[in-house]
């Protein structure tokens, strides 16, 4: 798979290459995440890896894994903190599960678009989770995001009462689960890779997902509603192995860290126009699109978050920061 992917990157690694001066000393690492090839996780981790490798003269060889090739997120949760696996980029499960604080970024409506959602992601409550990560044996470098989310549904949804009893694919984590269920519906836990075939099959009636992935994973194709809600952003946050971290030399590392931090904040920058992207394409669909705001959902959002604010107590700080 190593080999086939390596060929897969042919010309970046290749253009790198040519400008790098022979090097004995290289070292290859691993950073694995869910997402597929074409989606802006993927080619932003392919191009941090490419300049990291020519910023580090060819010492620091970062291989990408996506598509969940080297297992699902607590898999490589588990492999990061042994130090079997160097790098990863994750959604928030992992961590909303062990400590419900990072929860507090999928609070319904915290912001309105993917700019509200950069500021806050720079902020000091964000860079406050960040530097929890060596809480899980992890270093963070920053959090980086896949848009505003939205839903995709097999029947046809027009108001908020048509999701009730619907399965609703969700990652596995309370804020999405509690936040589904308070609207009636059925939250379904299910990893990414898996879910075309089970929307395809009947094995969800829908999904909360982002704009990008609609598009180039087709979703639309099984579905009779598109509804752009824009409910939450979807944070992503870079991480290493604390463990293999330590053996890399001060240098190198100053240029990882800077490098991810660039690339992720260049990341979150560019969702505004992806999301607007691919809503233009999906228009072009014959799957009718709508969109919808906060009323839309009814009192279930107030509920959310009155239940939230005892259970993860930095969400009162992240509101205040929003200006809420
Ligand atoms: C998802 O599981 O919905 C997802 C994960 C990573 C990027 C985008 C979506």
């Amino acid at each position: 798979m190593k080999r086939f992917y390596k060929r897969a990157l042919g010309p970046i690694l290749s253009l790198a290459a040519l400008a790098l001066p022979q090097v004995s000393q290289a070292d290859e690492y691993r950073l694995g995440l869910i997402t597929p090839p074409p989606h802006q996780w993927t080619v932003s981790a392919i191009e941090a890896a490419a300049e990291i490798k020519e910023k580090t003269e060819g010492r620091v060889d970062i291989l990408i894994f996506p598509s969940g090739q080297l297992g699902n997120e607590a898999q490589m949760l588990q492999q990061l903190q042994t130090g079997a696996l160097d790098f990863a980029f994750f959604t928030l499960g992992e961590f909303a599960n062990r400590n419900p604080n990072y929860g507090i970024f999928l609070a319904p409506y915290l912001v309105d678009d993917v700019a509200g959602a950069r500021e806050l992601l720079k902020g000091p409550t964000a860079q406050k989770l960040l530097d929890g990560m060596a809480d899980f044996g992890l270093v963070g470098f920053g959090w980086g995001m896949a848009g505003m989310r939205m839903i995709v549904t097999g029947p046809e949804v027009k108001t908020v009462e048509d999701l009730k009893g619907l399965k609703i694919r969700t990652i596995p984590f309370a804020p999405e689960l509690a936040f589904w269920t308070s609207l009636g519906a059925a939250p379904t836990p299910m990893p990414l890779p898996a879910l075309y075939d089970a929307f395809a099959n009947g094995q969800v009636d829908g999904m909360q997902i982002d704009v990008e992935g609609t598009w180039n994973t087709k979703y639309y194709e099984h579905a009779k509603s598109i509804i752009i809600s824009n409910h939450m952003m979807f944070p992503m946050a870079a991480i290493g192995s604390g463990r293999k971290w330590q053996g890399i030399s001060e240098a190198d590392r100053a240029v990882i860290s800077e490098v991810f931090a660039a690339k992720l904040d260049e990341m979150v920058g560019k969702y505004g126009e992806i999301d607007a992207k691919y809503k233009a394409d999906l228009e072009t669909t014959n799957v009718p699109v709508t969109t919808v705001g906060r009323d839309w959902f009814g009192p279930a959002i107030d509920a959310w978050y009155e239940e939230w604010r005892t259970k993860a107590p930095m969400l009162s700080e992240i509101e205040a920061e929003a200006g809420h």
